[in-house]
């Protein structure tokens, strides 16, 4: 089976880019906690995977918070969550992060972000997760305004919960490393890309088309599972456009690209207020065009992973239209391959016997007779209709049976990690 070439730094980048987007309260969070971790590990001595490793779990750290409010809680410098009462959304990135091989010891540092040192046996974790805990707490500390004069009261701030919230060699590294004004600025400007380049971070590493679904498995995740409206959407048009390139004679590589395809299509959800997702009356304007960018981050972020420039096709252009009236492009039929076109009526397919927070899922002869309307104006490929209508029993036995298991995991997801409401609240 076929191998792929990807960087992991790069395959990272963009969704963290694209978290920090959701809400200007983060201000870049994920990109500044990274930059400030890099270099307290620099000073410290990090060997260069230790360093890969931090970068990977800083750039991610605050991914699993589903919601707003969720991450806005974060903000606060203490509070009495400790081991016992674990940040959920630390967990929720463990459990997730750790599905991929190469996420594995990120997700570690990931789960102890929020954790006490003096909660845990000492020195039980690589030095890297200590670092990413201190470094947050310094993002966070950081206000508008001149930087220096902040730093003092940040590492005193810092310096008071050595031994307590803080490994006393890790405040010590970075007592160190900020005591040059240099520090201070590239937490303000953020170089992450110089940063990225000096420490050496770029590395190419050969994963397997299965590896790469089960990276692709944790983003559906990620943005499905924060409404409960979408918690299958993902999975849904991935076993859909699997069925339909089956019929369509695709080969096994291909099949399996087109299933990452579908689990990617709607990553740029990611960044799209959950308030929004969930939102029962019509979207008003301005909302709408802000739930419209999904697809374009989608791009965006798939674009910049240098060997997935095929499932970015098949999954970005979902909303493109053959007479050209889709978005965000305006494509043509003459840009739009077979593969997009297959995830185009998967997804409107999938969309339309969903629940919404405004209507009911449409019985399947009705979703049919709407696509077919499509086909007749022109904006969806009649060839991709015609296979789904034939086969229309056999596509709904796959989809009833993913969305069955999607739910069952769903439910299990929010038991398991002891989430309850926060995904859902639209407060
Ligand atoms: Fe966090
Ligand atoms: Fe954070
Ligand atoms: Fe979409």
């Amino acid at each position: 089976m076929k191998q792929l070439t990807l960087d992991l730094i790069d395959t990272v980048r963009g969704i963290s880019e694209c978290v920090d987007l959701v809400n200007p309260v983060f201000s870049h969070h994920h990109k500044r906690v990274t930059c400030i971790a890099l270099n307290i590990a620099q000073r410290m001595g990090l060997s260069l995977e230790e360093k890969r490793e931090l970068a990977i779990a800083s750039l991610l750290h605050d991914v699993g918070a589903l919601s707003i409010k969720e991450r806005v809680k974060y903000l606060e410098f203490e509070s009495d969550f400790g081991v016992k009462n674990p940040y959920n959304h630390a967990e929720i990135g463990y459990y997730l992060f750790k599905e991929f091989k190469p996420f594995l010891n990120p997700a570690i540092y990931i789960r102890y972000h929020h954790t006490y040192y003096a909660d845990i046996e000492k020195d039980s974790l690589p030095l890297g997760a200590y670092i990413l805990h201190l470094a947050d707490r310094v993002a966070i500390s950081i206000r508008e305004g001149d930087i220096l004069l902040q730093s003092k009261t940040i590492k005193d701030r810092i310096r008071a919960q050595s031994n307590r919230m803080f490994n006393p060699e890790v405040v010590d590294g970075f007592l160190s490393a900020s005591s040059v004004d240099g520090f201070w600025f590239d937490a303000v400007y953020m170089p992450l890309d110089a940063l990225i380049r000096e420490n050496n971070l770029s590395k190419g590493i050969n994963i397997t088309l299965d590896e790469l679904s089960s990276f692709a498995w944790i983003f559906h995740i990620l943005i499905d599972f924060r409404s409960r409206y979408t918690a299958t959407h993902s999975c849904g048009v991935a076993g859909v456009a699997l069925e339909l390139a089956r019929i369509l004679g695709f080969s096994k590589d291909e099949l399996k690209l087109m299933e990452i395809a579908g689990y990617l299509h709607d990553l740029g959800k990611i960044a799209i207020p959950v308030e929004i997702l969930e939102k029962s009356d019509r979207l008003t304007e301005e909302e709408f065009n802000l739930m419209k960018f999904h697809v374009y981050y989608t791009y965006r972020i798939l674009e910049d992973i240098e060997g997935l420039e095929q499932i970015n096709t098949w999954g970005a252009f979902h909303h493109e239209r053959l007479d050209g009236s889709g978005y965000p492009f305006g494509l043509r039929e003459e840009d739009l391959p077979l593969g997009s076109r297959i995830v185009q009526v998967a997804d409107v397919f999938t969309a339309l016997t969903e629940d919404r927070p405004y209507r009911k899922a449409l019985p399947i002869d009705d979703a049919l007779i709407h696509i077919e309307t499509l086909v007749r104006d022109k904006k969806l490929d009649r060839n991709v209709f015609s296979v789904l209508r034939s086969n229309v029993d056999l596509v709904m036995e796959r989809l009833s049976e993913v969305r069955r298991r999607g739910l069952e995991k769903f439910n299990n997801f929010y038991s398991t990690l002891g989430v309850n409401d926060y995904a859902f609240s639209v407060e």
